[in-house]
This record gives structure tokens, sequence and C-alpha cells, in this order.
């Protein structure tokens, strides 16, 4: 609550498919702040440590494989409760749970390729901040 930040992605077919200024602009008109961004290739390392948390799932290897398999977006995005009004705005993990009205239930195709990560709480908005941003000085 208050002013946060967060950490959101916009993931390899995201970009590919040219949605970086569609998913920006839904997250500005929110009401949020880009204060960092950047174009990554996220690679295997970095992936791994992103998503420790689901190391020995059975969706792992497709998720690092996806993540890793283009250009990703990265940015700071700060503002009212932006962790939990970021989540929303992106839907259900899975395109076919989200409503229509959210970033994956407008535009993703499946729970692999499903457009954006934003983080899910404070302590990994924090972890994922620096991980992505070692400099930005949290
Ligand atoms: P994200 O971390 O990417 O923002 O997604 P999330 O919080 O909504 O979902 P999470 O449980 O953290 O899962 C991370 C990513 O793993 C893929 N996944 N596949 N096949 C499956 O059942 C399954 N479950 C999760 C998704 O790409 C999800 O974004
Ligand atoms: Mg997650």
């Amino acid at each position: 609550m208050g002013v946060e930040s967060t950490l959101l992605i916009i993931k390899p077919d995201g970009v590919s498919r040219g949605l970086v200024g569609e998913i920006l602009t839904r997250v500005e008109r929110k009401g949020y702040k880009i204060d960092r961004i950047e174009g990554v290739t996220i690679d295997r390392a970095l992936a791994e440590k992103h998503y420790g948390e689901h190391k020995g799932k059975d969706f792992y290897d497709d998720l690092i494989e996806y993540i890793t398999s283009g250009m990703s977006v990265v940015a700071i995005i700060r503002g009212e409760n932006a962790i939990e009004n970021l989540r929303f705005l992106m839907g259900a993990t899975n395109p076919l749970d989200a409503t229509p009205g959210s970033i994956r239930g407008a535009y993703a195709t499946s729970v692999t390729h499903n457009m954006v990560h934003g983080s899910d709480s404070a302590d990994s908005a924090a972890r994922e901040i620096e991980l992505f941003f070692p400099e930005s000085g949290r």
C-alpha cells in the first residue's frame, strides 16, 4: 500500500508482436510512472534467478526457454499500490482465466506465452528490482 515500485517485464512475444507501446500506454493511463526502462535479452542465469521459486516444476524448462528467447522490455513502475494494481491490469496467469479487459485477457495466447510479468509482493518487487536494476539504489 502507499506509493510502491514494482518490476514489469514485457516478455519476448510482447516485444516481437509490437505490443510494447500498447502495454506501456495501459500502465501509464492507469496512473503509473516509468522510473527506469530498458530492452534486454534475459540470459539463462538471470532467468533462473528471477524464476528460482519455480525450479523443479513441470513448466520450468518451457518458462526459462521462453523468457530467454528474445528481447524483453524491463521497467520499474512506480505509484499508488503499484504491485497489486499492476497484477490486476495484467490479469490471471492463464489467459483463459484472465478477464478480456486485462492485458493477458486481451493479448496473450497461452499460459506460457502470457505476455507480461509483474512482481507479486513487496518482497518480490525489492528482490526483482535489485536483480534487473542493481544500480537503482534501493
Ligand atoms: P509471472 O511471474 O510471469 O508474472 O506470472 P505469475 O506470477 O502470474 O505466475 P507464476 O505462478 O509466477 O508463474 C510464472 C510463469 O510460469 C508460467 N506458468 N506456466 N503451465 C503452467 O501451468 C504454468 N504455470 C505457470 C507462466 O508463464 C507464468 O507467467
Ligand atoms: Mg510470478
